[in-house]
């Protein structure tokens, strides 16, 4: 079964071929990353005009690099959810109408569980598992149980990580954008120059949740409170102990939900997943099995929409011409305290 997978949901305009869930036969990814730099942040206005001029030459290009024709294909899966709705409406109206015109299903899939899925594509692993989606608007530790049964454990009760990378990049202009340029930064600095606070979210229904925003706040506005003198004040030792302490703090929530559940698969999957010291310190988690997806599969991409696409499409479940795109999502299932 031939899948086109279109994701439009924020700067990246790609679109993937990949057959029965599985083989990539391509996966374009057009980043619109140049453009938005000048502004430190996506600008949603140009990002939904920039994406109505690149999708036709990029599901083009797809097609192309497959050697897939589109009368070939089965079937279309798009992100419908959550995202930029300017840019969600591009991909979702073009697959729409590509829809129509062959005659073959599309169905509008949700970002953060493409996301999950993503690891999918590159490896066998077997359900259930602890999901761990970090990206640029999302934290979730869930419970995994099939492609798209996932039971929200824990969340960020404030910022997302990623989000907490842009913000501090953003604030002492490291660049953009900025996950990648802290990841490269840390490399260079030693994260024992600052001992930053972590949150202490032991009240109420918080046992898998994490903040964002102390941590944010003491690296923006309580940095001499938190330096450790015997080293200097470098941008890349910020970068490096910010770094450290934004994993440090998913790790102990991932390592007690690991503890409580007695589940040792640990899947994860969004655009944060791609730094170096989150790498490293899943892979070393003392007895768990972990998957992240390959660079490329971490951040946006229409590789992981068309691949759990085909799951839906595969058991003739598809969306009506009536589907909208959605700027938030609130169907997942919140199961644990
Ligand atoms: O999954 P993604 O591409 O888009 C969303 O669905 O949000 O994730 C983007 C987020 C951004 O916040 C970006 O700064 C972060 O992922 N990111 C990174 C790295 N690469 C991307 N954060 C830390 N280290 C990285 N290497
Ligand atoms: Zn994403």
């Amino acid at each position: 079964m031939l899948i086109l997978g279109i994701e439009s949901s924020c700067d990246e305009c790609s679109v993937a071929v990949v057959e029965d869930g599985k083989k990539i036969l391509s996966n374009v990814i057009a980043t619109q990353i140049d453009l938005h730099r000048p502004f430190m942040g996506v600008v949603p206005e140009i990002a939904s005009r920039i994406h109505t001029e690149w999708i036709y030459p990029v599901v083009e290009e797809s097609l192309e690099k497959a050697g897939v024709k589109k009368e070939d294909l089965h079937g279309i899966a798009v992100t419908n959810r959550p995202g930029l709705v300017g840019s969600l409406l591009v991909g979702l109206s073009f697959a729409k109408g590509l829809s129509w015109s062959l005659g073959i299903p599309f169905i509008g899939v949700d970002h953060i569980r493409a996301h999950l899925y993503a690891p999918h594509l590159e490896y066998e692993i077997e359900y259930p598992y602890l999901g761990l989606l970090v990206s640029g608007g999302h934290t979730i530790i869930s419970k995994v149980s099939g492609f798209d049964d996932i039971e929200v454990m824990g969340t960020t009760i404030d910022d997302a990580c990623g989000e907490a990378f842009d913000k501090v990049a953003k604030f002492y202009n490291f660049g953009y954008p900025g996950g990648v340029i802290i990841d490269k930064m840390s490399s260079q600095g030693d994260s024992r120059a600052f001992q930053f606070p972590k949150p202490n979210l032991h009240k109420g229904n918080h046992t898998y949740d994490v903040s964002y925003s102390g941590l944010k706040t003491a690296v923006i506005n309580q940095l001499d409170q938190f330096h450790n003198k015997e080293y200097e004040k470098t941008p890349e030792n910020i970068a490096a102990s910010f770094q450290k302490t934004a994993i440090d703090i998913l790790m102990k929530r991932l390592k007690k939900a690991i503890k409580n559940t007695g589940i040792n698969r640990v899947v994860s999957g969004g655009g944060v997943t791609a730094n170096t010291y989150f790498r490293k310190t899943i892979s070393e988690i003392y007895g768990i099995e972990a998957y992240y997806p390959s660079l490329e599969l971490c951040t946006d991409n229409g590789a992981m929409i068309a691949a759990i696409g085909y799951h839906y499409l595969n058991k003739g479940i598809y969306s009506g011409f009536e589907t909208n795109a959605m700027a938030r999502v609130a169907s997942f299932r919140r199961k644990y305290p």
